[in-house]
């Protein structure tokens, strides 16, 4: 199966915290190494979103260029999914030559579907530095729920989209001056020409989360879709396809942002690391009715993908719309949203700088906010990996490898267990990866974890049943068989692992070879097990930065 694991755009505008690994990034990573294990065709894309207000506004108020704002953080993101291990096919930027190239021939084909018109409509003007003020520019009081610190774009406290226009108190974020309203001339999507096509798509979703298809049915009963515009009076961004709006307009960020799913996917296949070498074959993907897409997003982003987007690929036609959308919750540092520029939070440079990847990976995994909101400590961190990682699944490892390296001659023994006990723990093993297949197909990647915990707590307790350090002076022969079923089922828990840890799995890849696929594959026996040194280090919660 083709599956496209599709995940949210980041801005270029300035650091990343652990919020958004562990909204977005992080779970699309863990699917998607599942997803490649189980034997799919995965393509896992996204990009730097490079245009739009959050990038103007901070090179402005830097003195210096979008392009440095943008050639910065990009780096800074990408050199940061390496330390991750986030696996991507592509992960690329919006200020691509193709990605203007497709955004350009989806306006133009909605255009010629009738679906894209022009209108006058008011925005806000500053008088001081006579300019008009999309988006972020502006900022005031919520419509909606009355927060006094709502962007133009967005209000963070209700997540409903805005116009700046409609702001409460308005004031302009150049000059602080009070905007005017002024006629100017744009492009809109007719959104609304959608909304019971919208409906039916949502109808076939009822398996969504509830918050995620709650949000989306709520806002068609509530507004409705409406027509938006598609375009700014902005020099940064993509150009239009047709010039009848004279210079200053650039396309809106939000229209084309998502875009990129496509834009990058067609990227991806005219690159040399498509295997299949067909810059075509990005349709196997957006023109066949039995791919799948998930998307993998923050709740902030739910509108643009359930409602926005898919319209957006209705207006083309014939490509396949979000098949998953299972958008997590904010992830809250002492009850409050994280965010890198209010400095509530960790950044991810702050958190790799105290944990190890796996390690962060791991404890963050067990805390994604799939359902709900979910509060994370540097403390709680340190204390899932002391506590639970390294605890559970480190130790295992390290005293059985020293067991079997100490013990059936530095080798892995042929030595099959033969007592209920030992094939009990195998078939325990083999019933987790059909549990847990279950729990990635729903996308929830916690009880996944938890499922791969617990076949190796299952396998510590046989270990404290067995005893096999004091078989191995009465029994010697029952001693290695127990190794053998010890290790068997390790074989199989470190695939259960790998999607969380790539880079403890590699170590083990080593020791154990590569698996072939998501099941326990037999032993190798007589293939060396080498001295082990430990998968992870335990965190020092006493002097290290970690705050207790
Ligand atoms: N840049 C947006 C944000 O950080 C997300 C864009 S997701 C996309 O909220 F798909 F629209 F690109
Ligand atoms: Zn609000």
């Amino acid at each position: 199966m083709n599956v496209l694991v599709a995940v949210a755009w980041p801005y270029a505008s300035g650091a990343r915290h652990i919020g958004h690994l562990a909204g977005a990034y992080l779970p699309a990573d863990i699917f998607a190494r599942q997803q490649r294990l189980l034997g799919n065709r995965v393509l896992m894309v996204s990009g730097s979103d490079v245009h739009g207000t959050p990038i103007t506004v901070r090179a402005e108020a830097e003195g210096v260029d979008p392009q440095d704002i943008v050639d910065r953080y990009h780096g800074e993101i990408l050199r940061h999914w390496e330390q991750l291990g986030i696996s991507w096919d592509l992960y690329t930027t919006t200020g691509t030559e193709n990605h203007a190239k497709v955004t350009q021939e989806m306006f133009l084909a909605q255009f010629e579907n009738g679906h894209i018109d022009k209108r006058v409509s008011e925005q806000f003007f500053d008088p001081e530095v006579q300019r008009f003020l999309p988006d972020r520019y502006v900022e005031g009081e919520c419509p909606y729920c009355g927060y006094a610190e709502a962007r133009g774009d967005q209000c963070d406290n209700c997540g409903k989209t805005l116009d700046p226009i409609d702001l409460i108190n308005p004031r302009s974020k150049l000059s602080g001056a009070i905007p005017e309203p002024r006629e100017t001339e744009h492009f809109y999507f007719r959104y609304s020409d959608f909304n019971q096509q919208i409906r039916n798509y949502l109808d076939t979703k009822s398996h969504w989360r509830p918050h995620v298809l709650n949000f989306a049915k709520g806002w068609l009963e509530d507004e409705g879709l409406q027509d938006r515009a598609i375009t700014r009076d902005i020099e940064w961004g993509i150009d239009l396809p047709v010039d009848d709006l004279g210079p200053g307009k650039k396309i809106y960020v939000w229209y084309d942002a998502v875009i990129g799913y496509l834009s990058a996917s067609k990227e991806w296949a005219a690159s040399e690391t498509n295997p299949a070498g067909d810059p075509e074959s990005w349709r196997e993907w957006w023109e066949n009715p039995a791919a799948r897409h998930v998307y993998f997003i923050g709740k902030d982003n739910i509108p643009f993908h359930a409602l926005f987007w898919p319209a957006q690929l209705m207006g083309v036609g014939n490509l396949h719309l979000p098949d998953e959308i299972p958008a997590n919750q904010y992830v809250t540092f002492k009850g409050g949203k994280a965010s890198a520029s209010r400095g509530v939070g960790l950044t991810i440079a702050d958190a790799l700088d105290m944990f190890q990847p796996d390690a962060l990976r791991f404890a963050l995994a067990a805390a994604l906010p799939e359902q709900a909101d979910t509060e994370v400590s540097d403390e709680e961190i340190g204390r899932r990996i002391n506590e639970e990682l390294v605890a559970t699944w480190g130790n295992l490892v390290n005293r059985v490898l020293s067991m079997v390296n100490k013990n059936c001659d530095a080798q892995i023994p042929d030595t099959p267990g033969s007592d209920p006990e030992d094939s009990d723990l195998l078939a325990a093993v083999d019933a987790a990866f059909v549990e847990a297949a279950d729990q990635f197909h729903a996308s929830e990647l916690r009880a996944a974890l938890r499922t791969a915990m617990k076949t190796a707590q299952a396998t510590n307790g046989y270990l404290n049943a067995t005893e096999p350090w004091r078989l191995q002076k009465t029994d010697p022969n029952r001693a290695s068989e127990v190794l053998h079923t010890a290790l068997s089922a390790i074989n199989g828990v470190r695939v259960l692992f790998a999607p969380f840890l790539p880079w403890s799995s590699a170590t083990l890849d080593e020791i154990l070879g590569v698996p072939s696929g998501w099941k326990r594959e037999p032993l190798v026996p007589g293939r060396p097990i080498g001295k082990p040194t430990p998968l992870f280090t335990k965190v020092d919660l006493e002097t290290s930065d970690v705050e207790v």
